[in-house]
Formats: C-alpha cells, structure tokens, sequence
C-alpha cells in the first residue's frame, strides 16, 4: 500500500521542498562562514533531514503546527540522541499529535501534496480497504525515524570523507559548477551527477547507517552450509560485507571511482547492500539518494568544508552506524 507514494515521479514533485531546505541551510552556513565559527554538521545535517522528511509527510501542516506550538512539536526526534526508555515514551506522546492531524483533515478536507495525504487515500489491492488510524499513525512515525536519522548519519559520514580528501570536493564542486545556480533539481538531473553519486555510494559503503540487518527463519534451512533451525535469529552485516576483501580491492580505501561503469558491474550483486535487498529493503532508498545528491551538489557549489580540530573518529554503532561525538566543520564560502 505504501509503495506507489514512492515512486519516482512523486519523489520528482518533492524537489522544491528539498531545495528550500537547503537554502535555509546554506544561509545558515554563509553566516557561519563571515564570523570564521565552526558548524556542529551532526546537528545540522540531522535537522535538515528531520525537515525534509517531516515537510514531505505533513505538507503545510508542519508550518501551521510551529505557530499553534511555538516551536516544531518533532523536534524531539532529532534534540533528543539517545534511543531509550525515555525518548520512546516522548515519540510515542507524538501520537495523539498525529490522530489529530488526520482527523482535521478528514473534517475539513483540503488539497494537500504530501506522504499523509498519499497514505490516507490509498486502498489495498484485494479488499479496496483504507488503512487504520492505528496503522496510519505507526507508518508516518516509522517513516520519521526511519527515514531521518539514517539519512543525516550517511550525510554526516560523507562530509567527513570529503574533508579527509580534498582533490574528491574540488572534483565535486567542479561538477556543481557546471549547473546553474538557479536550477532547482528534479530527480533524473540530481542522478546525472555522476561523480556527486558515486562519491555517496562509496560513503555508503564505507559507512553504511544500516549496518547491522537481522532476519529470523520460518523454518529449518541452510545458508553456506550451515544448518539453521526454525526462528533462528541471523544477523548480517553490510558493514562487514561492503569491507569484505573477496568482493573488493583495496576495501578499506575511499575511491569513489570504484562505483564508475564497468568496476561496478563485475560485482557479486549482493556485495553492496545498503538498503538492503529483498522484499523488506528499504522503500526510501530514491527519496534518499534525491535529497543527499542535492545536498552535497548544493553546499560544495557554494563552500569548502574542513574539520575543525583532527580526533580520531569513533564509531557509535547503536541502530545506527554514526560518528560517537558531534563533526565540526570549518565552513567557508568560496
Ligand atoms: C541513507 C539513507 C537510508 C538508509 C541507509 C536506509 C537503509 C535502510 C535499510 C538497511 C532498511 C532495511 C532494514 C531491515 O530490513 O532491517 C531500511 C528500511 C526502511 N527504510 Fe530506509 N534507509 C534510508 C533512508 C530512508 C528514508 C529517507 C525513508 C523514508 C522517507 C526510509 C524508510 C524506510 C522504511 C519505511 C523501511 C522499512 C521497510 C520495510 O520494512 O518494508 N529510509 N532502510
């Protein structure tokens, strides 16, 4: 039922969204940049992408919301880093918050452009049923978490690896230079950015959000010689896959080239799996690739981002795979 609100021609219709967001951000950044401080990029890469998801689900409700509020009533979502007891009891307050919403609109019907709307309107195959309330609240605040955190964390890896290698940004903002400037970008314009692309895949890989996928079996089966018995809990590791030395040269150096034609063809075609695969893989893969491919051609066309101070890194692998402390990024116009 979700699925036809993901395809790629309403995907397209979420461009402008995605390119006001980024303007905010980048004026954000230009302030920044005049006064030579440094940007918190885990904050603000989570907050941008807690707007896109959240603008492309309530539509010009959100905006309504904040004034009603005083403030957006998800930011929770993005303030609050832990995932304990104490953060699912906040976001499961959201709820109510959500119910309301859809029986506003049920009661005072509009036009509305936006995932909800989608969700509300569509109808099961077999039994033309709508979905529940119950059923449209649990999709629409696990379409927030799922498709926030996981896209802010590939960001924030790739403006890490672009930092740690400035001949891949000049290459990056020679190809957002030969756009221009007053080009919004639909879909298929973001995805010709052949080089912008290959450098998120290989982020992707290096560091893929998802780093840890569980699958439990129905049934005695085997996998690679091994007998499983029935509910089995298997876990499977993209992160481990995507470094693994059989299916890659060199796996553990970032070169985005690897990505280019016909290195990507001789592939094992499950060797790369950052979405998963299968029946269960992750429906927001193009809205996510849309929205980092504007980001990243957006931001290197307008500054050069270096770190500022040079700790190690260390991973936080929780639900997601992100850097354990905040990225701050020396940001400056160019
Ligand atoms: C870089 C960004 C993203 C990555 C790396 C990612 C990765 C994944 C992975 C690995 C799964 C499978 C999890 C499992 O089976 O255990 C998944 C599922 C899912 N993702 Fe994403 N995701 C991203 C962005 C998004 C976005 C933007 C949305 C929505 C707007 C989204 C919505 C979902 C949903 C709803 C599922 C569950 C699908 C199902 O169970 O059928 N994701 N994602």
């Amino acid at each position: 039922m979700m699925q036809p609100s993901f395809h790629r021609r309403v995907i397209d219709q979420f461009s402008a969204l995605i390119r006001e967001v980024n303007d905010k951000f980048a004026a954000r950044w230009a302030t920044m940049a005049a006064r030579a401080e440094a940007i918190n990029l885990s904050d603000d890469t989570s907050e941008l992408t807690l707007e896109i998801v959240l603008r492309s689900i309530f539509g010009s409700d959100l905006a309504r919301l904040e004034i009603e509020f005083g403030a957006n009533p998800f930011e929770v979502v993005a303030k609050e880093q832990n995932r304990d007891l104490k953060f699912a009891f906040r976001f499961r307050s959201l709820t109510k918050l959500v119910a309301q919403l859809i029986d506003r609109r049920r009661r005072t019907p509009e036009e509305h452009f936006d995932f909800l709307s989608m969700l509300m309107a569509t109808r099961d195959r077999d039994t033309d049923a709508a979905m529940s309330d119950k059923e449209l609240i649990d999709e629409v605040l696990t379409l927030i978490v799922a498709g926030h955190e996981t896209t802010a964390a590939a960001l924030t890896w790739t403006w890490y690896l672009i930092s740690q290698h400035p001949d891949t940004a000049e290459r990056l903002q020679a190809e957002a230079d030969r756009t221009s400037s007053d080009q919004t970008l639909g879909l298929d314009a973001a995805e010709s950015l052949e080089f912008t692309h290959q450098v998120l895949q290989e982020a992707l890989r290096l560091y893929p959000p998802g780093w840890l996928i569980t699958r439990r079996t129905l049934e005695a089966d085997e996998l690679g010689g091994f007998p499983l018995g029935p509910r089995t809990d298997v876990f499977i590791s993209p992160y481990m896959l995507h470094r693994h030395p059989l299916f890659w040269s060199e796996p553990e150096e970032f070169r985005p080239e690897r990505f280019a034609g016909a290195d990507a063809e001789e592939r094992h075609r499950f060797a790369y799996i950052p979405f998963a695969v299968g029946p269960r893989h992750c429906i927001g893969e193009n809205i996510a690739m849309f929205e980092m491919l504007v980001h990243v051609h957006a931001m290197s066309r307008r500054f050069r981002l270096t770190r500022a101070g040079n700790e190690p890194i260390e991973l936080e692998a929780q639900i997601n795979l992100r850097p354990r402390s905040n990225l701050m990024m020396m940001v400056q116009a160019r």
